[in-house]
């Protein structure tokens, strides 16, 4: 259905769960695909699934994108290696359950450096090496950016922000052929990300019920979202936040409040 050949995309977080996901697809499609996280260990296995999933170039560097300077220097050298970016996936994230008299203002901090301030570092470092026109960019965000959760209200915060990016940065980069969308992914399943908001069946199975579909999503349904905002089949669209949630967001997010509230009391 898709086509990237000779498109080059940059996932950063996107060497586990949804975001590598969404690295994966893009290069089954084709396309040159680099990646960067913390890790070096995931950035190389990461690295050898988009070269064997036929990617032709790859490439990756460890960098914490709390690190604007380090940021910049590494997609220098990745815009070196690849080209031009086409496609820029932001999804870089740290989240925990925690209520908000129990944390202490590095933990609110951490979150809100990594995926808010992480956030604009990307975007700073990657606008001079992006293709103009015609880049799509698609900062991934989170239901708890409209939707308050008990022992979410850094991520929230965050989130939030987030989506005021992805809005301000169309009204600012339009003029010059950017796109910038949010994706905001519901519950997906055998992620790191639900794993830490319902660690068990129980928990999961509520979760499942409170989804207007009856199930969790997978990273395939992301990846499919991101892969259309990044053709020219979605090139009127830009400043959009969009659900891929079985239309958990529209539903309240059913039962994540008491799911989370209980978690915190055991
Ligand atoms: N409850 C309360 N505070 C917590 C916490 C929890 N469950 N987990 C971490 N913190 C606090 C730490 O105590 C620390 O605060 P302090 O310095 O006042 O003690 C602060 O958060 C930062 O923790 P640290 O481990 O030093 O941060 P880090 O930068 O190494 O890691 C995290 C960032 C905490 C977000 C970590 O969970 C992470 O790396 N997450 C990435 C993966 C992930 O979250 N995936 C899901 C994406 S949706
Ligand atoms: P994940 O597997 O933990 O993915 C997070 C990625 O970001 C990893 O590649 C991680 O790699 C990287 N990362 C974390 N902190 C970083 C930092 N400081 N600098 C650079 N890279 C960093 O989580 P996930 O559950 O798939 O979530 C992915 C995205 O989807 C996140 O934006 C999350 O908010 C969003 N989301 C998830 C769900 C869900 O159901 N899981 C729902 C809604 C939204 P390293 O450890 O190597 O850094």
């Amino acid at each position: 259905m898709f086509n990237f050949n000779q498109k080059n995309v940059l996932v950063v977080g996107g060497t586990s769960g949804i975001n590598r996901g969404i690295a994966e697809n893009f290069a089954r499609v084709g396309a040159n695909v680099a990646v960067i996280s913390r890790s070096q260990e995931k950035v190389d296995d990461t690295i050898k699934s988009l070269r064997a999933l036929g990617s032709k170039k790859v490439a990756g560097r460890a960098v914490d994108v709390r690190d604007a300077e380090q940021l910049k220097n590494q997609i220098v050298e990745l815009t070196a290696e690849i080209g031009r970016w086409h496609v820029v996936i932001s999804g870089a994230a740290g989240n925990f359950p925690a209520l908000a008299m129990n944390m202490s203002a590095n933990a609110f901090k951490s979150v809100v450096d990594i995926d808010l301030l992480g956030t604009f570092n990307v975007m700073q470092s990657v606008y001079p090496y992006l293709q103009k026109p015609g880049a799509s960019i698609i900062n991934i965000s989170a239901p708890q950016a409209s939707i308050a959760m008990i022992a979410q209200s850094h991520v929230c915060a965050a989130k939030a922000g987030v989506d005021m990016i992805t809005k301000s940065l169309c009204v600012e980069w339009g003029v010059e052929g950017i796109r910038i969308n949010s994706v905001v992914p519901g519950p997906i399943d055998g992620t790191e990300g639900m794993a830490r908001l319902a660690p068990n069946d129980a928990m999961r199975d509520a979760v499942k019920k409170s989804v207007p579909l009856k199930r969790m999503g997978n990273v395939d349904d992301v990846a499919n979202l991101c892969m259309f905002l990044a053709s020219d089949f979605a090139s009127y669209i830009t400043g959009a936040i969009i659900p891929v949630d079985g239309g958990w967001v529209v539903s309240g997010a059913g039962s994540m409040n008491s799911i989370l509230a209980a978690a915190m009391k055991s």
